[in-house]
């Protein structure tokens, strides 16, 4: 699969739908609180793309792993769900673990970002987690310079993850972003060996995106649910997603808001 190298400005275009990914992520971070439903939540995320005209990239999404089209704008994956969680009608309690993943595009440029969120304090365990899984992937994006390889990166992320003893969650990886949510050439897994896999050039874009839990790190899909895919053993994950681009100047975040 060859990878599509973009220019500075289609990386530009995708800043502009990351902007509104961060926008609608931040906005949704603050109204996250105990009573407010993940519907209200996906309501939040559909409204900001608009006022940033940017449409919801999943709403109607049909990637290769599902035989029908995705509903929403948003993955809302709360506390031992790790990824692909549905927006449902469903409360948020005190100590719950959410993890809200966005993407979105203008002109068919496409950006993609998750944070996870404590409601309240939250058991010591999970700030952990939710802690470490930012730094594993801001630890990543770092690497993410010409010249180094995607195993370099995997490696970085791996390391500091087993040095605290959480579970990576290896069926599951970053990403091409681009024209396409999902652009092939480009697996950006959260393991990996120095110097090995695909060599870093500027104008490469894509998520990288820890998936990490308390446990093991296996995952399951949900019975009868050809989205939701949660822990084995039902300890909390937490997942946190940035787009990049490579740059001569290193790597260029996507999806932040505008300093
Ligand atoms: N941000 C998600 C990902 O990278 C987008 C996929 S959502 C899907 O996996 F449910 F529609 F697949
Ligand atoms: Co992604």
């Amino acid at each position: 699969m060859s990878i599509r190298l973009k220019t500075a400005g289609e990386i530009d275009a995708m800043a502009a739908a990351g902007v509104a990914v961060a926008s609608a992520l931040d906005r949704m971070k603050a109204a996250a609180k105990v009573g407010v439903t993940l519907l209200e939540l996906e309501d939040i995320a559909r409204e900001e793309l608009k006022r940033h005209h940017a449409s919801p990239s999943l709403l109607g999404y049909q990637p290769s792993f599902s035989s029908v089209p995705y509903q929403f704008a948003t993955c809302l994956s709360l506390n031992d769900e790790v990824i692909h969680g549905l927006p449902r009608p469903k409360a948020l309690k005190e100590g719950d673990l959410l993890g809200m993943d966005l993407v979105g595009n203008i002109d068919g440029w496409h950006a993609d970002s998750t944070v996870s969120v404590l409601i309240g304090e939250g058991k010591p365990n999970a700030r952990k987690l939710l802690m470490a899984t930012r730094d594993a992937m801001w630890i990543g994006i770092r690497k993410c310079v010409p010249g180094a390889t995607l195993g370099d990166v995997g490696h970085a992320i791996q390391t500091f993850l087993e040095k605290n003893r959480l579970g990576i969650v290896r069926d599951l990886s970053g990403h091409g972003v681009g024209t396409a949510v999902h652009e092939g050439g480009l697996d950006v897994l959260n393991f990996g060996q120095p110097g090995r896999g695909v060599r870093l050039e500027p104008g490469m874009t894509f998520a990288v995106e820890p998936m990490v839990t308390g446990g093991s790190g296996r995952v399951r899909q949900a019975p009868g649910d050809p989205w939701t895919i949660f822990t084995a053993d039902h300890t909390l994950g937490a997942h946190f997603e940035h787009t990049i681009a490579v740059t001569e100047d290193g790597p260029r975040v996507l999806t932040a808001l505008p300093k």
